[in-house]
Order: C-alpha cells, then structure tokens, then sequence
C-alpha cells in the first residue's frame, strides 16, 4: 500500500492508473477506521481495481464549538488496517496541503436544501464543509466511484444531489450501518462515551426499532410516533436534537402513505452527539 500526502503525488498515481484503464474506487474517511469503514473499504475493493482511502479530519465542517480537537487521530493504526486489506492506497494530507489559502479564503460548495435541515439545522457549515472535501477528494482522485456509509444517511444524500448537480462523472455506493453486538451504530464518537452512557447509548437504535416496527404494523400519524419516540429518548437521558420521519429520497415531508420512508435520529448523550437512522419500505 502507498501512503501518500502530498496532492501531486496522489494526482500521479492516480492518473497512471487511469492511463491503463483501471478503475478507481475512493474511501473518505476522517481515520480512526472501525469496522464500519473497513466494510466501505471491501464494498470498494469489489466495485473497483483500485482502492484510495483518504484520511483527513475536515476542520472545515466543524464549527467552532465542535469537536475537531478531540477528534481520534490513530493515523499509524489506521494505515495498519488498510494495509492488511491490501488498499492500494491511503491519502492523508495535512490541513495546510488541503486548503493553503486557509479555511475563511478557500473556495466552498453549497448543496442548497438538504444541507439546511434535520443535522444541517443545528450544526451550521458542517455540509457546507462536507461537500467542499468531498469535491476536492473527487477532483483529485477522479475516482469512478465513491463509497459512503448509510449511517450518514444525509450526507450521502447530499453528495448525490451535488454530484448529479455538478455532473461529477462518479457514482456513489451506499453501504448499510454496520451495528455494535446491541445495535448500536459504529462511530468513531462512540468513544467519547462514559460506561454508563455506552450502556444507555443502544436506546436510539431501539427507538427507531419501534418506530420502524409501528410504521410497518400501519402507524400513519408520522408526528405523534416521533413525538412518542422523542419523549422516551428524554426518558433515558438523551438530550434529542430530532427524530423524524421522512421520505426516503430527499428527506421531505413524507405523505402518510408514502413508500419508501427513511426515520432520521440525532441526540446528545451527555457531550457526545449520536446519529442513526433506519429505512421502512
Ligand atoms: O463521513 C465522514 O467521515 C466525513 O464527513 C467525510 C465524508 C470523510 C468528509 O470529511
């Protein structure tokens, strides 16, 4: 596996590629890789002859507030793993390389709508800065594909929309939530987790369990069923930001007979901020 850093240096690996022809499957990801990454990463392998993995945490899409200074940095374990899936390479470039014109002067994208709401609404800029990387990795990879997690069920849908948008000659793979033994949804933030807040953590997936179960046995009133499920995450210590129910495909207001649903959750567990979501077809 190549580890590399520098633009010029992925640019021209990865142009010799495409001069004979193989095609390009690219992995963002901002590190400290579990085994939510490492699916993506095989997801990638299949679809493609070649694997770049990027690894950067993005100050561009935290605010201020955030988190991006405790953010898990384990860049030497990481390249660890990827190595032993025999990723043909990781790309993991310093701020400064990224953006030398620093993070106020440098270019942006806006992906207008999806990025304003549910995640969007209470962290401002972070889609803003979400889709700025991810159109800078594609222009620098100029990947065939892309591979993106569901569990971030909006970006993903964001970065369709930019792509068709923009018309990036890429296609975006999804691939499923891979969960904790209890449900819980992998993060690199579920570490930030106390004992006794890893033990309550698994509630946000049960949530969306009975939301989705009720939305399956004919449970049509969307408002009352997450105004239910809101209360019983407040029950169990969470602190929700939302929890709705919304079509599948843009995450609008879905009509009561509507088909296929997605139910969208985000809430704080003491500092750390959990998102799940879950389909209903
Ligand atoms: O999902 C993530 O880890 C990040 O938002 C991404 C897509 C790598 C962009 O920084």
């Amino acid at each position: 596996m190549k580890h590399i850093a520098s633009i010029a240096d992925l640019r021209s690996l990865c142009a010799a590629w495409q001069r004979k022809g193989e095609g390009i499957a690219l992995v963002p990801t901002m590190g400290n890789l579990h085994a939510g990454h490492l699916k993506l990463v095989r997801e990638a392998q299949r679809l493609a002859r070649r694997v770049v993995v990027s690894i950067f945490v993005n100050p561009l899409q935290f605010s201020p507030n955030e988190d991006y200074d405790s953010y898990p940095r384990t860049l030497d374990a990481d390249l660890q793993q990827l190595a032993e899936l025999e990723v043909d390479a990781a790309f993991s470039p310093s701020v400064a390389e990224m953006y030398p014109r620093g993070l106020t002067a440098t270019s942006w994208v806006e992906v207008p709508e999806l990025s304003e709401i549910l995640c969007g609404a209470f962290r401002p800029g972070h889609f803003r800065g979400v889709a700025t990387v991810v159109v800078k990795l594609l222009n620098l990879v100029q990947p065939n594909i892309a591979v993106f997690g569901e569990k971030d069920y909006q970006q993903l849908l964001l970065v369709r929309r930019m792509v068709t948008d923009l018309n990036f000659p890429v296609e975006i793979a999804a691939v499923p939530t891979v969960r904790e033994a209890d449900g819980l949804a992998m993060s690199s933030r579920n570490r930030y987790l106390s004992t006794q807040e890893r033990a309550k953590a698994p509630w946000l997936y049960r949530t969306l369990c009975e939301a989705q179960q009720a939305l399956l046995a004919g449970e049509r009133d969307f408002d009352a069923l997450s105004k239910r499920q809101l209360l019983k995450l407040k029950e169990q210590g969470f602190k929700p930001d939302y929890f709705v129910i919304r079509r599948a495909g843009d995450l609008a207001e879905a009509a009561p007979n509507e088909r296929p649903l997605r139910i969208l959750a985000a809430a704080w567990l003491g500092n750390t901020r959990l998102i799940d979501n879950l389909e209903v077809m």
